[in-house]
């Protein structure tokens, strides 16, 4: 097993935060910080957290904790703090709330990780990864979202359910805000190397992408709140890649400018993660009907970041 050094702080203890400590613990990651407002969260659940290690052996250690001060010099923050939504609300509902926690939480990883790579899961999430960009000052690479990996994998698991094959073999992209308008990509999707328009017909393929897209929604109104496991994974996924230098292609909300005529915005794109952060935007030659549908999502989120400007 190797032992690693890096340190990683969740910030948020809740269901998302909690599950994505449990995992980089289990992924090996290094050692892991665990922040919360609330006395006792954290701790607690670092407790448990690492108690489980008797069990299924890992090698960083797990703090939980209220004061910043025990996640100094962190190599990436995870930013989960932020109030999901209930059933009968939009992602965009959160913005007022979650943008005031995120620039607090970001304001806190300037004093005491000038360095870290930050990675936010709150939502509306394309606008939170503006707030801690804007507010951190940090280069653009060393500033993003998760919200690409959890979408992938959605659209993945519907289409290995579909086929009845591995989830493993299958690999897709997507693009655009983490929204109700992001963008899947079929014909950038394939099953073990086998491009997916030559598995499934244009009409299944369809379904599935419209369940992607509100498969955030469809966990909500079973629960009465919001998917934790596979956005934690999405998270993890992506520190792994940085913190390993794995250079892994995957879908993230991150900065671009003239890539896809975006012009200046945080959303969804396919990148290359290693230790550089966000090393390089891949850009993929659009048809003008997923250009159009890119276009609208970009519209959604600036609009959003607009918004947002006027609060922080
Ligand atoms: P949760 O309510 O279970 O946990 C949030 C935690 O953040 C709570 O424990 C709360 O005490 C803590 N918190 C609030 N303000 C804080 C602060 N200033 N400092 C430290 N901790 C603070 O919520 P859950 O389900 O974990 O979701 C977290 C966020 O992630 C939500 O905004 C949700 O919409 C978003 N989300 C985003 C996804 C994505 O794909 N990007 C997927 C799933 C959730
Ligand atoms: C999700 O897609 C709520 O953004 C969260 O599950």
């Amino acid at each position: 097993m190797t032992v690693s050094t890096k340190k990683i702080t969740v910030v948020g203890a809740g269901n998302v935060g909690e599950t994505t400590a449990h995992i980089a613990a289990l992924r090996n990651l290094g050692d892991i910080v665990l922040i919360d407002i609330v006395k006792g969260l954290a701790e607690g659940k670092a407790l448990d957290i690492a108690q489980s290690g008797g069990v299924y052996p890992f090698d960083g250690r797990i703090t939980g904790t209220t004061d910043w001060s025990q996640t100094a010099g962190s190599d990436i923050v995870i930013i989960t703090s932020g109030v999901p939504r209930k059933p009968g609300m939009s992602r965009d509902d959160l913005l007022a709330i979650n943008a005031k926690i995120v620039k607090s939480v970001t304001e806190q990883i300037v004093q005491y990780s000038p360095r870290a790579y930050i990675v936010v899961v709150c939502n509306p999430l394309d606008v939170m990864v503006y707030v801690a960009g804007k507010i951190s000052g940090f280069a653009k690479n060393r500033v993003m979202g998760m919200a690409g990996a959890l979408d992938s994998a959605r659209f993945a698991c519907f289409i290995a359910q579909e086929l009845n094959v591995s989830i493993a073999d299958v690999r897709g992209i997507l693009l655009g805000g983490h929204g109700d308008d992001m963008v899947p990509l079929p014909r950038y999707t394939s099953v073990a190397g086998v491009p997916l328009p030559e598995l499934m017909d244009a009409a299944t393929i369809q379904r599935r992408v419209d369940r992607a897209r509100s498969g955030g929604i469809e966990i909500v109104n079973l629960l009465g709140y919001s998917a934790y496991y596979a956005p934690a994974a999405g998270a993890v996924r992506m520190a792994e890649a940085i913190l390993h230098d794995q250079k892994a292609i995957l879908s993230c909300c991150a900065w671009c400018d003239k890539q896809y005529n975006i012009g200046g915005a945080y959303v969804g794109v396919p990148v290359i993660l290693g230790s550089g952060g966000v090393e390089k935007i891949v850009e993929l030659k659009l048809t003008a009907e997923e250009q159009q549908l890119l276009d609208a999502s970009v519209g959604h989120v600036k609009a959003l970041v607009k918004k947002v400007d006027e609060m922080i």
